[in-house]
């Protein structure tokens, strides 16, 4: 079965054929434009992707070697993610689908996060205990079983990429700017002390770490750059790390996954597998490509769902936010 998967939950264009679990084409296209304005300007996010999605779903078969009369399922990202951009992939899919009688499917972009994890390594089995830390979320889901999903910690205010984006901002990175913090905080010399963020339990913060920042760049401006990249590394991934800790302490889960933009990090990836090798649980990395936005992920979170529950129905309209996790109580 051959899948065309398409995602344009944010700034990036994506469009990945995927067949048997292999990935025969993932195409992604940033927007360069939002750097400019230090953040995603929405309505030329959508006007950029009108523009490319024809272009790079051509792109994609021809890359795999395929003619479209070969797609068997497409995929769309249906939510969570801005609207207007969010429109622009799913109805693009949608007419794809009805011009021709092929089954169509809306995938959720955070059920797409997760799936990265199983496509990279195909013998893992829940229950997981995934960690999805991106530009939009900082949670802790619980993947009990396929397609049951607790989430059982959340952040209370911004997510740990977007600290690293706006933190990133006032240095002058461009946007977004967390491979930019990866590549300076090589050069420490000596990290500027942050403190940790420790709301309550399995919480996350990252609005008062955001702040501590610039007051630390206020007061010290000649602040090495470095320094205050690696600084700030350290003080959101130990919050990271306690709190991925405390979670596998407390469902007693000890397959750990990690995935979203922020999971390519080396420096988070380490600081994860040492916790691992102490309190003795396994981590499970993406490929680093399949970290950030994609449409490959798309492509097999929307085929397990079909092979499962069916196509969706054409008039599924995109959302903005919506409760991909049941909740836990305590
Ligand atoms: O998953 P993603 O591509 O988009 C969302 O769904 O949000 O994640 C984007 C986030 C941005 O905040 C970006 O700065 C961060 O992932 N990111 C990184 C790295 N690469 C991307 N953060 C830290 N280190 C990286 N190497
Ligand atoms: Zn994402």
């Amino acid at each position: 079965m051959i899948t065309l998967g398409i995602d344009t939950s944010c700034d990036d264009t994506s469009v990945a054929v995927v067949g048997e679990g292999q990935i025969l084409a993932n195409l992604v296209s940033s927007h360069l434009i939002h750097s400019e304005y230090g953040g995603v300007v929405p309505e030329l996010a959508s006007r950029a992707h009108t523009c490319l999605l024809y272009p790079m779903t051509e792109l994609a078969l021809k890359t795999a070697g395929i003619s479209f009369d070969e797609v068997d399922l497409v995929a769309a990202t249906a939510g969570p993610g801005l609207m207007g951009s969010l429109l622009c992939g799913l109805s693009f899919a949608k007419g794809l689908a009805c011009a021709s009688g092929k089954p169509f499917i809306a995938v959720n972009h955070l059920e797409g996060h997760i799936y990265s994890i199983f496509l990279s390594h195909p013998h893992l089995v829940p229950p997981v205990l995934v960690l999805l830390v991106s530009g939009g979320h900082t949670e802790l889901v619980l993947v009990r079983a396929e397609f049951e999903y607790l989430e059982i910690g959340a952040t209370l205010d911004d997510a740990c990429g977007e600290a690293l984006d706006k933190v990133g901002k006032l240095m002058g990175l461009g946007y977004p700017a967390g491979a930019a913090v990866e590549r300076l905080a090589k050069e420490a010399s000596n990290p500027v002390p942050l403190p940790r963020p420790n709301p309550r339990e399995l919480e996350f913060s990252y609005s008062g770490l955001k702040t501590a920042a610039r007051n630390y760049l206020a007061v010290h401006p000649d602040t090495s750059p470095a320094d205050l990249a690696r600084g700030l590394e350290e003080a959101a991934f130990d919050h990271l790390t306690d709190r991925v800790v405390r979670a596998v302490k407390k469902s007693g889960v000890y397959q750990v996954g990690l995935c979203g933009g922020v999971a390519r990090n080396k420096r988070l990836r380490s600081k994860l597998s040492a916790a691992g090798d102490e309190a003795g649980f396994k981590l499970y990395f993406p490929l680093p490509e399949l970290c950030t936005d994609n449409a490959a992920m798309i492509a097999v979170a929307g085929r397990a769902r079909y092979e499962t529950f069916g196509e969706s129905l054409l008039d599924t309209t995109a959302f903005d936010r919506v409760a991909f996790a049941q909740r836990s109580s305590s």
